[in-house]
């Protein structure tokens, strides 16, 4: 069976009704992303990184998968299929593709600020200032912070260097070292890239772009990967 790497970023849940990061102006109350979604703003402004998660997780409870998310889970009839999400929903999954690795952290989870492997997934979309793990200290979103590194970096590159077709979706390709995954996927494999905002990447070949909507372009190429295989 052939290997299909899909590389996600918030463009596929958008049109769940997930908002993009930067398709706005990258600001929420004023404060710039980078800066919510920091160590420093845990330290200075603990109540503010909470809201900021706590609101992403109720809207996580009240969206649904789109067509982008259900036509992913069809590839898995003819390949072997691993995505690779930037996102924090759980939407792949819930979808029903069966291997999904998440770069930046999972919205769901919280974890202990003692001890990193003490995760918990919660049922309910709130998460308090007082709410502690098991050993008495504050529980934080498991969520990959800006300046933090990315744990599950090394299994994704590994990932990607084994794609015999790699396909990119709904993301800016401005956060490293996600947006390096592509350098590691081979020169002659062939790779798409569907975004209504998609341009060539400098240095990267067999780069076929398709600057629609997640919820047209995926059905399109997987309609076509469907048939090919
Ligand atoms: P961005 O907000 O940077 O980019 C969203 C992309 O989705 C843009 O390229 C849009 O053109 C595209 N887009 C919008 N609507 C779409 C649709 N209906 N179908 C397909 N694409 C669409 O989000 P990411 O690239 O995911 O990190 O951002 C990367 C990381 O930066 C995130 O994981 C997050 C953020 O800060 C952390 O929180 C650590």
């Amino acid at each position: 069976m052939k290997k299909i790497v899909v590389l996600t970023g918030a463009g596929i849940s958008a049109e769940s009704g997930v908002s993009t990061f930067r398709d706005s102006d990258g600001l929420w109350r004023n404060n710039r992303i980078e800066e919510v979604a920091s160590p420093i703003a845990w330290e200075n402004n603990r109540e503010l990184v909470l809201e900021f998660y706590n609101l992403r997780r109720k809207q996580l409870f009240e969206v649904e998968p789109n067509e982008g998310h259900k036509w992913l889970v069809k590839l898995e009839d003819k390949y072997d299929v691993q995505i690779i999400t930037q996102n924090v929903d759980d939407l792949h999954e819930r979808a029903g593709s069966t291997k999904v690795l998440h770069l930046h952290g999972e919205l769901k989870k919280v974890r202990s600020t003692k001890n990193p492997d003490l995760i918990y997934t919660l049922d309910h979309w709130e998460l308090k200032n007082g709410d502690n793990c098991e050993l008495g200290s504050q529980l934080r979103p498991h969520i990959v912070w800006f300046g933090e590194s990315v744990p599950m970096i090394e299994t994704a590159i590994s990932i990607a260097s084994e794609a015999d077709i790699f396909i990119v979706i709904g993301t800016s390709m401005v956060v490293y070292p996600a947006a390096s995954l592509i350098n590691f996927v081979g020169n002659k494999v062939p790779k798409y890239y569907i975004d209504p905002n998609a341009t060539m990447i400098p240095g990267i070949s067999n780069l076929n772009i398709i600057a629609k909507k997640g919820g047209d372009g995926v059905p399109e190429l997987v309609g076509k990967l469907l048939k090919r295989s």
